[in-house]
This record gives C-alpha cells, structure tokens and sequence, in this order.
C-alpha cells in the first residue's frame, strides 16, 4: 500500500472527521480569556519562534528506543543494571509523553480539514502507545508480569512508531507547523517596485497587492503605511481579510495576530512572523521590496507623504 493511499484512507475516515469539531471546541474552552491565550501560547511555542511540540516528542521516542535497546541487551544477560536503566528510560518517556500531548493538542486544535482528521488519528495511536507504556511500567516492577511488561512496551513502540510514521506526514505532506511565507528571496521583490496608488488606501483597511507575483497586505495607520506578507505563516490564511487588533492584524482562520511593524508574533498560533516589505512613496504610487535589506540600509516602513 502506497504512503497516499494510507493517508487519504484515514483522511476519509467520517468517524474521525466527525470527532474533530467537539474535540476542538473543548481544547479551545480550556484556554478562557488573556491568561489562557498566554498560556495557549506558550504550548505552540510562540516563545520559541518554533512549534514546541516536535520538540518534545523527541523525548519519549529517544527514551523508548533506549528503553527497547536495554531490555534486549538485558534479555542476552549482558548486565543487571540494564534493567533498571530501561524502566527509567520507560518512565522518563512517559513523562515527556505528557508535554507532549499537551502541545500537540494545543496546535491540532489549530488546524482544518485533513490535516486535521490524520492528526487526530496521530493523537489516538499516541493515546495507544502512552497507555500500553503505563502498563508495562507497572507490570514492570512486579517480578511475575516483568515479561508481560515488556511485551506491552514492545507493542507499544511499534503503534509509538506508525504514530511519529504520521507526525512526520502532517509536517512534510501536509505542512503543519512549517513557515508558509518560507519563499525563497529570489522570489521578492529585491528593489522597489510600484504596488497601488497611496489614494487608493484607506485608514484602518487592509488591502491586497499583487507585486512581483508576491501577495501583500498594506495597512495605512495614523499616517504610516505598512507591508506584510499577505500569507499567513501559521497554515496560510489571507492576512488581508483579517482585521486589525490594535497595532497587529489577525488572520481570519485561526486569530495569530502579526505586528504591522515588523511582523512579531503577538498572539499564535503561529510561532514564525509575519515577512516584511520596506515601503515609500514616489509620485503617488505605494512602492515596496523585500524587507531582505532592511539590516543593510536600516530602512522602516516610511511616512505615507
Ligand atoms: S492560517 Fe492559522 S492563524 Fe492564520
């Protein structure tokens, strides 16, 4: 079976799919007011200016492969003390397990559609794999269950296995928590180039420019204008639907608001900013180009003249 016929088989899944939206609702309600926006920023890794989560997945995956490792180097007799290393490195998983599960709900809760469905199905099989992990650090302590344990343990790291399988895919396949602004600078406009006419813009209004086959959004604001990509970074919704919340616009999908500044995160879910044009003005026309130069010739977006 091909790896699309995989994924499209569990994309299909209307049991899964129908799961998502309560699911999702309930992961949003655990987050009330400023603090839980903090805090649910803190979970996607807004801090970090990366995910957070595929960073603390590394440790149960690295912790059960080790725990794995000792048990069979324990079951050819090498050492005792392999023993008691693999229960460690079973508990220590478990306890990265929790981190991240967190964080990965926390950002799932942010997506749509098919990444969605086969997230969710990534999250189940991590339900699977933490819970038979539990159990054989239980049955492990006892003498009689001790082979039982690691039989469980084994299980559970090859279900722990198709699960990063899947994590993987949501990543590269469906470019969950990657940078969607994440062009190529070739692809920019290097120097100025025109983009509308300054009377064109109205104070307070996101607009839409094409410039170079690079969407934009500007926004005139107490007499500045700004220039930020039009893409969003988090899953690439269009920023210039979104409105301004004070002086950051929020995208229209999933509310990440992006400094007009300089393209900060202010609220996730995206943890990448928001890449930045340098504007002027000449004979009427709004003119932007890649903000690629901005450390060079300390430019700003200008005074609208
Ligand atoms: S696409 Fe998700 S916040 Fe913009």
């Amino acid at each position: 079976m091909s790896n699309e016929i995989i994924f499209d088989t569990i994309a299909k899944q209307e049991w899964l799919e129908a799961a998502t939206d309560p699911i999702s609702k309930a992961v949003h309600n655990l987050f009330p007011g400023d603090a839980g926006r903090a805090v649910k920023n803190a979970l996607h890794g807004t801090w970090l200016g990366h995910p957070l989560h595929p960073v603390l997945t590394d440790i149960p995956v690295g912790a059960w492969t080790l725990a794995m490792v000792l048990d069979a180097l324990d079951g050819l007799g090498a050492s005792k003390d392999l023993r008691a290393g693999a229960d460690f490195a079973i508990g220590f998983g478990l306890l990265g397990a929790v981190g991240s599960a967190v964080t990965g709900v926390t950002d799932w809760s942010e997506t749509d559609g098919r990444g969605k469905t086969i997230g969710l199905m990534h999250g189940l099989l991590n339900v699977a794999a933490t819970s038979l992990y539990t159990a054989s650090h239980f049955m492990r302590k006892k003498k009689t269950k001790r082979s039982a344990g690691i039989a469980l343990s084994m299980l559970g790291f090859a279900i722990a296995n198709a699960s990063a399988y899947l994590g993987g895919h949501l990543v590269f396949g469906e470019q969950i928590g990657v940078d969607h602004t994440a062009t190529p600078d070739a692809t920019q406009p290097e120097e100025f180039r025109a983009a509308i006419g300054e009377d064109k813009l109205s104070e307070n209004t996101p607009t839409r420019v094409e410039v170079q086959d690079t969407a934009v959004v500007l926004v005139k604001r107490h007499g500045r204008i700004f220039a930020l990509s039009a893409t969003c970074p988090h899953l690439g919704g269009p920023l210039d639907e979104g409105k301004l919340v004070g002086d950051a616009i929020q995208c229209p999908w999933h509310a990440s608001e992006l400094a007009l500044e300089d393209g900060h995160v202010v609220n996730g879910p995206t943890t990448f900013p928001a890449r930045c044009y340098d504007v002027r003005i000449r004979n009427g026309m709004v003119e932007i180009r890649s903000a690629s130069k901005q450390a060079i010739t300390a430019s700003s977006p200008v005074a609208a003249a």
